[in-house]
Protein backbone atom coordinates (compact mmCIF):
# COMPACT_ATOMS: atom_id res chain seq x y z
CA UNK A 1 0.00 0.00 0.00
CA UNK A 2 3.02 2.33 0.69
CA UNK A 3 4.44 2.09 -2.76
CA UNK A 4 0.80 2.83 -4.22
CA UNK A 5 0.52 5.96 -2.45
CA UNK A 6 4.23 6.86 -3.57
CA UNK A 7 2.17 7.36 -6.91
CA UNK A 8 0.25 10.27 -6.27
CA UNK A 9 1.19 13.77 -7.05
CA UNK A 10 -0.69 17.00 -5.67
CA UNK A 11 -1.82 19.83 -7.94
CA UNK A 12 1.47 21.45 -5.66
CA UNK A 13 3.65 19.12 -6.73
CA UNK A 14 2.75 19.20 -10.59
CA UNK A 15 3.27 23.37 -10.09
CA UNK A 16 6.31 22.48 -8.52
CA UNK A 17 6.90 20.74 -12.07
CA UNK A 18 5.93 23.32 -14.27
CA UNK A 19 8.42 25.70 -12.14
CA UNK A 20 11.49 23.77 -12.90
CA UNK A 21 10.88 23.47 -16.14
CA UNK A 22 10.38 27.21 -16.53
CA UNK A 23 13.57 27.96 -14.19
CA UNK A 24 15.45 25.56 -16.82
CA UNK A 25 14.02 27.44 -19.78
CA UNK A 26 14.93 31.01 -18.05
CA UNK A 27 19.05 29.95 -17.36
CA UNK A 28 18.80 28.40 -20.77
CA UNK A 29 17.60 31.68 -22.30
CA UNK A 30 20.43 33.36 -20.15
CA UNK A 31 23.28 31.10 -21.33
CA UNK A 32 22.25 30.91 -25.19
CA UNK A 33 22.18 35.28 -24.78
CA UNK A 34 25.58 34.77 -23.45
CA UNK A 35 26.75 32.94 -26.31
CA UNK A 36 27.64 30.31 -24.24
CA UNK A 37 26.16 27.09 -25.49
CA UNK A 38 28.09 25.28 -28.23
CA UNK A 39 25.96 22.19 -28.11
CA UNK A 40 21.92 20.91 -27.41
CA UNK A 41 20.75 17.80 -26.62
CA UNK A 42 17.84 19.28 -25.06
CA UNK A 43 15.11 18.47 -28.39
CA UNK A 44 16.16 17.92 -32.09
CA UNK A 45 14.93 18.57 -35.37
CA UNK A 46 15.84 15.27 -37.20
CA UNK A 47 14.56 16.71 -40.09
CA UNK A 48 13.60 20.05 -41.34
CA UNK A 49 10.18 21.72 -43.22
CA UNK A 50 12.31 21.24 -46.88
CA UNK A 51 13.26 17.31 -46.48
CA UNK A 52 9.76 16.93 -45.82
CA UNK A 53 8.61 18.57 -48.86
CA UNK A 54 11.24 19.90 -51.00
CA UNK A 55 11.89 23.73 -51.79
CA UNK A 56 10.13 26.96 -49.94
CA UNK A 57 6.39 26.42 -48.13
CA UNK A 58 5.86 29.00 -50.96
CA UNK A 59 6.88 26.50 -53.80
CA UNK A 60 4.65 24.11 -51.99
CA UNK A 61 1.34 26.46 -51.79
CA UNK A 62 1.44 27.83 -55.15
CA UNK A 63 2.96 24.34 -57.18
CA UNK A 64 -0.88 23.13 -56.23
CA UNK A 65 -4.00 24.22 -57.90
CA UNK A 66 -6.27 23.30 -54.63
CA UNK A 67 -3.57 24.68 -52.24
CA UNK A 68 -5.17 23.97 -48.93
CA UNK A 69 -5.89 27.62 -47.79
CA UNK A 70 -6.49 29.69 -44.84
CA UNK A 71 -9.93 30.24 -43.63
CA UNK A 72 -12.14 27.44 -42.44
CA UNK A 73 -12.64 26.10 -45.94
CA UNK A 74 -11.15 23.43 -48.30
CA UNK A 75 -7.75 23.56 -46.53
CA UNK A 76 -9.54 22.49 -43.03
CA UNK A 77 -12.01 19.90 -44.87
CA UNK A 78 -9.20 18.23 -47.03
CA UNK A 79 -6.33 17.84 -44.14
CA UNK A 80 -9.01 16.54 -41.44
CA UNK A 81 -10.47 14.04 -43.92
CA UNK A 82 -7.11 13.10 -44.64
CA UNK A 83 -6.29 12.50 -40.86
CA UNK A 84 -9.68 10.35 -40.49
CA UNK A 85 -9.06 7.99 -43.15
CA UNK A 86 -5.57 7.19 -42.74
CA UNK A 87 -6.46 6.30 -39.11
CA UNK A 88 -9.62 4.33 -40.87
CA UNK A 89 -7.29 2.28 -42.08
CA UNK A 90 -4.34 2.14 -40.03
CA UNK A 91 -6.85 0.76 -37.21
CA UNK A 92 -10.18 -0.50 -38.84
CA UNK A 93 -12.37 2.29 -37.44
CA UNK A 94 -14.81 4.70 -39.18
CA UNK A 95 -13.75 8.21 -38.46
CA UNK A 96 -15.01 10.79 -40.74
CA UNK A 97 -14.07 14.82 -40.81
CA UNK A 98 -16.53 15.51 -37.93
CA UNK A 99 -14.11 13.30 -35.50
CA UNK A 100 -11.46 15.75 -36.26
CA UNK A 101 -10.44 19.04 -35.09
CA UNK A 102 -7.60 21.17 -36.25
CA UNK A 103 -6.09 23.07 -33.48
CA UNK A 104 -2.41 25.35 -32.95
CA UNK A 105 -0.05 22.47 -31.97
CA UNK A 106 -1.10 18.92 -29.58
CA UNK A 107 -0.41 21.29 -26.11
CA UNK A 108 -2.63 23.64 -27.21
CA UNK A 109 -5.26 21.08 -28.04
CA UNK A 110 -4.97 19.04 -24.77
CA UNK A 111 -6.17 22.40 -23.46
CA UNK A 112 -8.95 23.59 -25.37
CA UNK A 113 -10.22 19.71 -25.04
CA UNK A 114 -9.97 20.50 -20.87
CA UNK A 115 -11.93 23.60 -21.78
CA UNK A 116 -14.72 21.79 -23.08
CA UNK A 117 -15.04 18.58 -20.81
CA UNK A 118 -14.70 20.91 -17.78
CA UNK A 119 -17.27 22.81 -19.59
CA UNK A 120 -15.14 26.90 -19.36
CA UNK A 121 -17.93 29.35 -19.77
CA UNK A 122 -17.48 32.95 -18.70
CA UNK A 123 -15.15 32.63 -16.33
CA UNK A 124 -16.26 29.73 -14.53
CA UNK A 125 -15.35 26.07 -15.03
CA UNK A 126 -17.60 22.90 -13.82
CA UNK A 127 -16.20 21.43 -11.11
CA UNK A 128 -13.98 17.58 -11.33
CA UNK A 129 -10.77 15.94 -11.43
CA UNK A 130 -8.03 15.87 -14.32
CA UNK A 131 -5.79 12.64 -13.31
CA UNK A 132 -2.46 12.73 -15.74
CA UNK A 133 -1.00 9.55 -15.50
CA UNK A 134 3.39 10.00 -15.48
CA UNK A 135 5.93 10.77 -15.96
CA UNK A 136 4.55 13.09 -18.31
CA UNK A 137 5.13 16.34 -19.54
CA UNK A 138 3.34 18.79 -16.66
CA UNK A 139 3.78 22.08 -18.19
CA UNK A 140 0.93 21.21 -20.13
CA UNK A 141 -1.23 21.21 -16.97
CA UNK A 142 -0.39 24.80 -15.19
CA UNK A 143 -3.39 26.41 -17.48
CA UNK A 144 -5.70 23.42 -15.82
CA UNK A 145 -4.86 24.52 -12.02
CA UNK A 146 -4.26 28.03 -12.63
CA UNK A 147 -6.09 29.22 -15.12
CA UNK A 148 -9.09 26.43 -14.96
CA UNK A 149 -9.19 26.03 -11.67
CA UNK A 150 -9.63 22.25 -11.77
CA UNK A 151 -8.31 19.65 -9.75
CA UNK A 152 -5.46 18.00 -10.82
CA UNK A 153 -3.90 14.97 -9.69
CA UNK A 154 -0.66 13.34 -10.85
CA UNK A 155 -0.40 9.24 -10.65
CA UNK A 156 3.30 9.06 -11.56
CA UNK A 157 4.98 5.41 -12.43
CA UNK A 158 8.40 6.77 -11.15
CA UNK A 159 9.25 5.08 -8.21
CA UNK A 160 12.14 3.07 -8.58
CA UNK A 161 10.89 -0.75 -9.48
CA UNK A 162 8.08 0.43 -11.87
CA UNK A 163 8.02 0.02 -15.59
CA UNK A 164 7.10 3.79 -16.01
CA UNK A 165 3.32 2.97 -17.20
CA UNK A 166 0.67 1.35 -15.28
CA UNK A 167 1.25 -2.41 -15.63
CA UNK A 168 -1.76 -3.86 -13.71
CA UNK A 169 -5.73 -3.71 -13.79
CA UNK A 170 -5.29 -3.01 -10.41
CA UNK A 171 -3.26 0.09 -11.27
CA UNK A 172 -6.38 1.22 -13.22
CA UNK A 173 -9.03 0.41 -10.46
CA UNK A 174 -6.57 2.82 -8.17
CA UNK A 175 -7.00 5.22 -11.19
CA UNK A 176 -10.96 5.60 -11.15
CA UNK A 177 -10.89 4.96 -7.53
CA UNK A 178 -10.41 9.26 -7.39
CA UNK A 179 -13.44 9.41 -9.51
CA UNK A 180 -11.97 11.70 -12.45
CA UNK A 181 -14.17 13.74 -14.85
CA UNK A 182 -11.46 12.74 -16.80
CA UNK A 183 -8.33 10.60 -17.41
CA UNK A 184 -4.49 12.00 -19.35
CA UNK A 185 -2.36 9.69 -21.03
CA UNK A 186 0.71 9.69 -22.72
CA UNK A 187 1.07 6.90 -25.15
CA UNK A 188 3.71 6.46 -25.90
CA UNK A 189 5.17 9.03 -22.55
CA UNK A 190 7.47 11.63 -22.47
CA UNK A 191 10.38 11.60 -21.60
CA UNK A 192 11.38 7.95 -22.01
CA UNK A 193 8.93 6.83 -24.61
CA UNK A 194 7.20 3.77 -22.98
CA UNK A 195 3.52 2.63 -24.37
CA UNK A 196 0.74 2.19 -22.65
CA UNK A 197 0.06 -1.17 -22.73
CA UNK A 198 -2.50 -2.29 -25.43
CA UNK A 199 -4.87 -4.54 -23.62
CA UNK A 200 -4.88 -2.49 -20.50
CA UNK A 201 -5.51 0.87 -22.37
CA UNK A 202 -8.49 -1.27 -23.97
CA UNK A 203 -9.47 -2.49 -20.65
CA UNK A 204 -9.08 1.41 -19.01
CA UNK A 205 -11.63 2.54 -22.31
CA UNK A 206 -14.23 0.25 -21.03
CA UNK A 207 -13.85 1.05 -17.88
CA UNK A 208 -13.82 4.84 -18.85
CA UNK A 209 -16.70 4.16 -20.92
CA UNK A 210 -19.01 2.06 -18.75
CA UNK A 211 -18.22 5.55 -15.71
CA UNK A 212 -18.53 8.43 -18.57
CA UNK A 213 -14.99 9.49 -17.81
CA UNK A 214 -13.26 10.85 -21.05
CA UNK A 215 -9.99 9.30 -21.93
CA UNK A 216 -7.31 11.79 -23.01
CA UNK A 217 -4.28 10.20 -24.90
CA UNK A 218 -1.44 12.14 -26.39
CA UNK A 219 -0.10 9.96 -29.07
CA UNK A 220 2.77 12.67 -30.35
CA UNK A 221 5.52 10.83 -29.16
CA UNK A 222 4.22 7.45 -31.02
CA UNK A 223 7.34 7.86 -33.44
CA UNK A 224 11.22 5.77 -34.05
CA UNK A 225 9.54 2.21 -32.12
CA UNK A 226 12.14 0.03 -31.07
CA UNK A 227 12.04 -3.11 -32.86
CA UNK A 228 9.66 -5.59 -31.44
CA UNK A 229 7.58 -2.89 -30.25
CA UNK A 230 4.35 -2.86 -31.40
CA UNK A 231 3.57 0.83 -31.55
CA UNK A 232 0.17 2.03 -30.91
CA UNK A 233 -0.83 -1.49 -31.72
CA UNK A 234 -5.03 -0.09 -31.65
CA UNK A 235 -8.04 -2.02 -33.14
CA UNK A 236 -11.33 -0.89 -33.25
CA UNK A 237 -11.91 -0.80 -29.78
CA UNK A 238 -9.62 2.99 -29.78
CA UNK A 239 -13.10 4.67 -31.14
CA UNK A 240 -15.41 5.21 -28.23
CA UNK A 241 -17.02 8.17 -27.33
CA UNK A 242 -15.22 8.76 -24.41
CA UNK A 243 -11.86 8.39 -25.87
CA UNK A 244 -9.84 11.62 -27.25
CA UNK A 245 -6.53 11.11 -29.16
CA UNK A 246 -4.31 14.26 -29.19
CA UNK A 247 -1.42 14.60 -31.95
CA UNK A 248 0.91 16.68 -34.32
CA UNK A 249 3.81 16.39 -36.63
CA UNK A 250 6.20 18.83 -34.45
CA UNK A 251 8.09 15.72 -33.01
CA UNK A 252 7.11 12.86 -35.73
CA UNK A 253 8.82 14.93 -38.25
CA UNK A 254 10.10 17.89 -36.54
CA UNK A 255 7.81 20.16 -38.04
CA UNK A 256 6.96 21.96 -34.10
CA UNK A 257 7.38 25.52 -35.68
CA UNK A 258 3.97 25.55 -37.33
CA UNK A 259 2.08 24.95 -34.68
CA UNK A 260 -0.58 22.81 -35.64
CA UNK A 261 -1.62 19.50 -34.55
CA UNK A 262 -5.42 17.26 -34.35
CA UNK A 263 -7.61 16.13 -32.03
CA UNK A 264 -10.04 13.34 -33.00
CA UNK A 265 -12.96 12.76 -30.47
CA UNK A 266 -16.83 12.19 -30.88
CA UNK A 267 -18.51 14.67 -32.50
CA UNK A 268 -20.37 15.29 -29.29
CA UNK A 269 -17.30 17.02 -28.33
CA UNK A 270 -15.78 18.43 -30.84
CA UNK A 271 -19.10 19.71 -32.44
CA UNK A 272 -18.89 22.15 -34.95
CA UNK A 273 -17.86 26.72 -35.11
CA UNK A 274 -20.67 27.31 -33.32
CA UNK A 275 -20.24 25.23 -30.07
CA UNK A 276 -17.70 22.40 -29.04
CA UNK A 277 -13.84 22.10 -29.32
CA UNK A 278 -14.05 23.58 -32.62
CA UNK A 279 -15.81 26.60 -31.65
CA UNK A 280 -13.12 27.57 -28.77
CA UNK A 281 -10.08 26.94 -31.47
CA UNK A 282 -12.35 29.13 -33.81
CA UNK A 283 -11.09 32.63 -34.36
CA UNK A 284 -7.88 31.53 -32.34
CA UNK A 285 -6.34 29.77 -35.05
CA UNK A 286 -9.04 30.00 -37.98
CA UNK A 287 -7.11 27.25 -40.18
CA UNK A 288 -3.56 26.58 -40.22
CA UNK A 289 -1.10 27.79 -42.72
CA UNK A 290 -1.34 26.47 -46.17
CA UNK A 291 2.11 25.36 -46.07
CA UNK A 292 1.16 23.28 -42.86
CA UNK A 293 -1.71 21.80 -44.12
CA UNK A 294 0.04 20.73 -47.17
CA UNK A 295 2.73 19.41 -45.48
CA UNK A 296 0.28 17.46 -43.30
CA UNK A 297 -1.33 15.98 -46.29
CA UNK A 298 1.86 14.94 -48.00
CA UNK A 299 3.30 13.71 -44.91
CA UNK A 300 0.47 11.66 -44.00
CA UNK A 301 0.50 10.24 -47.85
CA UNK A 302 4.10 9.41 -47.62
CA UNK A 303 3.23 7.59 -44.21
CA UNK A 304 0.21 5.61 -45.65
CA UNK A 305 2.61 4.85 -48.48
CA UNK A 306 5.66 3.59 -46.15
CA UNK A 307 2.83 1.21 -44.63
CA UNK A 308 1.12 -0.44 -47.81
CA UNK A 309 4.97 -0.54 -49.93
CA UNK A 310 7.26 -0.56 -46.88
CA UNK A 311 9.29 1.93 -48.87
CA UNK A 312 9.75 4.98 -45.99
CA UNK A 313 11.20 8.08 -47.81
CA UNK A 314 12.48 8.28 -44.23
CA UNK A 315 14.41 5.33 -43.55
CA UNK A 316 17.66 6.67 -43.08
CA UNK A 317 16.94 9.46 -41.24
CA UNK A 318 15.67 6.43 -38.81
CA UNK A 319 18.69 4.56 -39.38
CA UNK A 320 20.94 7.26 -38.98
CA UNK A 321 18.81 8.21 -35.57
CA UNK A 322 19.33 4.63 -34.13
CA UNK A 323 23.30 4.70 -34.73
CA UNK A 324 22.89 8.20 -32.59
CA UNK A 325 20.94 6.78 -30.14
CA UNK A 326 23.69 3.73 -29.61
CA UNK A 327 26.58 6.20 -30.17
CA UNK A 328 24.80 7.77 -26.57
CA UNK A 329 24.37 4.92 -25.47
CA UNK A 330 28.11 4.28 -25.40
CA UNK A 331 28.97 6.82 -23.72
CA UNK A 332 26.55 6.46 -20.83
CA UNK A 333 27.57 2.74 -20.03
CA UNK A 334 31.20 4.56 -19.51
CA UNK A 335 29.85 6.89 -17.11
CA UNK A 336 29.81 4.90 -13.78
CA UNK A 337 26.58 4.96 -11.84
CA UNK A 338 24.58 6.14 -14.98
CA UNK A 339 21.55 4.04 -15.21
CA UNK A 340 19.50 4.12 -18.23
CA UNK A 341 15.68 3.33 -18.77
CA UNK A 342 14.20 1.46 -21.11
CA UNK A 343 13.08 3.04 -24.30
CA UNK A 344 10.64 1.86 -26.60
CA UNK A 345 9.86 4.90 -29.00
CA UNK A 346 11.13 8.62 -29.76
CA UNK A 347 14.06 10.33 -30.07
CA UNK A 348 15.77 10.49 -26.02
CA UNK A 349 17.52 8.38 -23.85
CA UNK A 350 16.56 8.94 -20.18
CA UNK A 351 18.72 8.26 -17.31
CA UNK A 352 19.40 8.59 -13.93
CA UNK A 353 23.10 10.26 -13.19
CA UNK A 354 25.01 10.05 -10.20
CA UNK A 355 25.27 13.86 -8.98
CA UNK A 356 25.49 15.66 -5.38
CA UNK A 357 22.59 18.27 -6.14
CA UNK A 358 19.01 18.61 -7.99
CA UNK A 359 18.83 18.15 -11.28
CA UNK A 360 18.12 21.52 -12.50
CA UNK A 361 21.88 22.48 -10.62
CA UNK A 362 22.99 19.43 -13.05
CA UNK A 363 21.51 21.18 -16.21
CA UNK A 364 22.73 24.71 -15.27
CA UNK A 365 26.28 22.83 -14.71
CA UNK A 366 26.31 21.46 -18.27
CA UNK A 367 25.38 25.07 -19.31
CA UNK A 368 28.28 26.48 -18.07
CA UNK A 369 30.38 23.84 -20.09
CA UNK A 370 28.57 24.89 -23.50
CA UNK A 371 25.51 21.96 -23.87
CA UNK A 372 22.13 21.62 -23.09
CA UNK A 373 20.35 18.59 -21.63
CA UNK A 374 16.90 18.71 -20.29
CA UNK A 375 16.12 18.15 -16.30
CA UNK A 376 13.54 15.19 -15.89
CA UNK A 377 11.77 17.25 -12.64
CA UNK A 378 9.24 18.47 -15.18
CA UNK A 379 7.97 15.49 -16.06
CA UNK A 380 7.66 14.04 -12.59
CA UNK A 381 10.78 12.39 -11.51
CA UNK A 382 11.85 13.50 -8.17
CA UNK A 383 14.75 16.22 -9.07
CA UNK A 384 16.93 14.99 -6.53
CA UNK A 385 17.34 11.94 -8.59
CA UNK A 386 18.86 13.56 -11.35
CA UNK A 387 17.02 11.76 -14.00
CA UNK A 388 18.15 13.75 -17.64
CA UNK A 389 16.87 13.30 -20.95
CA UNK A 390 19.42 12.92 -24.03
CA UNK A 391 18.23 13.48 -27.28
CA UNK A 392 20.01 12.08 -29.77
CA UNK A 393 18.61 13.83 -33.01
CA UNK A 394 21.74 16.14 -33.16
CA UNK A 395 24.67 16.10 -35.53
CA UNK A 396 27.30 14.05 -34.70
CA UNK A 397 30.33 16.61 -33.65
CA UNK A 398 27.21 18.15 -31.43
CA UNK A 399 26.52 14.42 -30.02
CA UNK A 400 30.17 14.33 -29.53
CA UNK A 401 30.60 17.96 -27.73
CA UNK A 402 27.55 17.11 -25.06
CA UNK A 403 28.17 14.06 -24.17
CA UNK A 404 31.65 14.93 -23.37
CA UNK A 405 31.03 17.62 -21.63
CA UNK A 406 28.51 15.60 -19.66
CA UNK A 407 31.25 12.88 -18.70
CA UNK A 408 33.90 15.56 -17.59
CA UNK A 409 31.08 17.45 -15.49
CA UNK A 410 29.63 14.04 -13.80
CA UNK A 411 33.39 12.44 -13.20
CA UNK A 412 34.49 16.45 -11.86
CA UNK A 413 31.68 16.17 -9.48
CA UNK A 414 32.25 12.53 -8.64
CA UNK A 415 35.97 13.15 -7.38
CA UNK A 416 34.37 16.31 -4.72
C1 LIG B 1 3.47 14.76 -24.36
C2 LIG B 1 3.54 16.03 -25.18
N1 LIG B 1 2.46 16.42 -25.88
C3 LIG B 1 2.50 17.55 -26.63
C4 LIG B 1 3.64 18.33 -26.68
C5 LIG B 1 3.64 19.57 -27.54
O1 LIG B 1 3.02 19.34 -28.78
P1 LIG B 1 2.87 20.49 -29.88
O2 LIG B 1 4.24 20.95 -30.27
O3 LIG B 1 2.15 19.86 -31.02
O4 LIG B 1 2.07 21.57 -29.22
C6 LIG B 1 4.76 17.96 -25.97
C7 LIG B 1 5.97 18.80 -26.05
O5 LIG B 1 6.93 18.65 -25.42
C8 LIG B 1 4.70 16.79 -25.20
O6 LIG B 1 5.75 16.39 -24.50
Amino acid sequence: MSEIRNYWRTPADILGSNDLSCSYYELMGRYVGDGLIKSSLDRGAFVRPHDVLGGTPLDWVSARSNSFAYGPEAGDYQTRKAIADFDNERFGISYDIENVTMVPGAWSGVNFVLEEIFSLVRGQSAKGRLLVVGPTHYPMFHRAINVLGIDVLGMDYVVSSTEHVPTTVEDLQQMLAIRPKAIFVTNPNNPDGLYFPSSLLRTLIDMCSREKIYLIIDEIQDFLPVEDTKGLDYGAWIQSPWVVRIDSFSKKRALAEYRVGWVIADPHLLRNRISGVTRRVSGLMGNAPRAANTAIIKLIEDWRRSITTGEDKFAPVWKELINKERYVLDRLRDLPGARVLRREAAISVTVTLPFYGSDLLLAEELMKHGTLIMPCGGYGYNSSDTVMRVTFAERPEKLEHAMDTLETVITAKLRH
